[in-house]
């Protein structure tokens, strides 16, 4: 093989594994036709996914790839409406470790935005008084503090934590013990009164 020949083979290689700056913009484009422009939904069973911290939306984009976490069949909401539903299994299962980490890095460095979202303020406030007890040792400043590393549950959509929720009870997301110990000791109004309890915080 010439050595131009090898340049050539080692620049394709390179090319292949290598992501840019510019991919990136490329993959987040596609990723904000669900999850709203920079990353802030205005749909409420996707999760705003801006100002989260970049270790735990990487987290989440190698569990989806390692299928370890339920995904639902979701249409694009915006951009070219007419491709075929996916999930972020699927979507993940083409990203490389670099990518994700990337992706991650890109996605905390954009704003949260509380969702602008209905709630019930007595639930509300009981809510606010069981995330107290029990959540906000991991989840602190009622959820809003993206330092945890436990995602941002204040001001996140509602329906999407409502699944949350049922996945982790259900045990198809895995989780950490010691908050499974907390979910599972909470009755069904407790979990209503937190979702509103995390929608009021806009
Ligand atoms: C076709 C729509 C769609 C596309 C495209 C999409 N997502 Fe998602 N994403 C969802 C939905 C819906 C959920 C909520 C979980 C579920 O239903 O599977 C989700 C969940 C997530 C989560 C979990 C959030 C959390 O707090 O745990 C992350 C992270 C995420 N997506 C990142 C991305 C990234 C990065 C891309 C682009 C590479 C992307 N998504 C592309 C629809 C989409
Ligand atoms: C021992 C620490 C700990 C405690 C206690 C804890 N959590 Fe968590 N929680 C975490 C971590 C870490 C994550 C992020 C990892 C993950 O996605 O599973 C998380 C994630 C979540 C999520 C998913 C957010 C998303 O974007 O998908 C929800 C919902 C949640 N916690 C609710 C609660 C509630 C409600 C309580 C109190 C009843 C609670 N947690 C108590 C550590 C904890």
């Amino acid at each position: 093989m010439s050595a131009y020949r090898i340049l050539l083979a080692a620049g394709v290689f390179l090319a292949v594994t290598s992501t840019s700056a510019a991919d990136i913009g490329t993959q987040m484009d596609v990723c904000n036709d669900c999850h709203g422009d920079n990353g802030v939904s205005q749909w409420g069973d996707v999760p705003t996914i801006a100002g989260i911290d970049a270790f735990g939306t990487a987290d989440a984009l190698f569990m989806y790839r390692d299928e370890e976490r339920p995904c639902s069949e979701s249409e694009y909401r915006q951009g070219d409406t007419n491709r075929a539903a996916t999930t972020m299994c699927a979507i993940s299962a083409d990203l490389s470790d670099d990518d994700i980490e990337m992706l991650g890095d890109a996605y905390s460095e954009l704003e949260f935005v509380p969702a602008a979202q209905d709630f019930d303020a007595a639930l509300a406030e009981a809510g606010a008084a069981i995330h107290e007890q029990q959540c906000d040792k991991c989840h602190s400043d009622g959820g809003s503090n993206v330092e945890d590393e436990a995602s941002i549950l204040a001001g996140q959509w509602m329906a999407y934590l409502e699944n949350s929720f049922a996945d982790y009870l259900s045990g198809d997301r895995p989780q950490d013990k010691k908050m499974k110990e907390k979910l599972e000791a909470l009755s069904a109004d407790d979990v209503t009164a937190l979702l509103h309890f995390y929608a009021s915080q806009q």
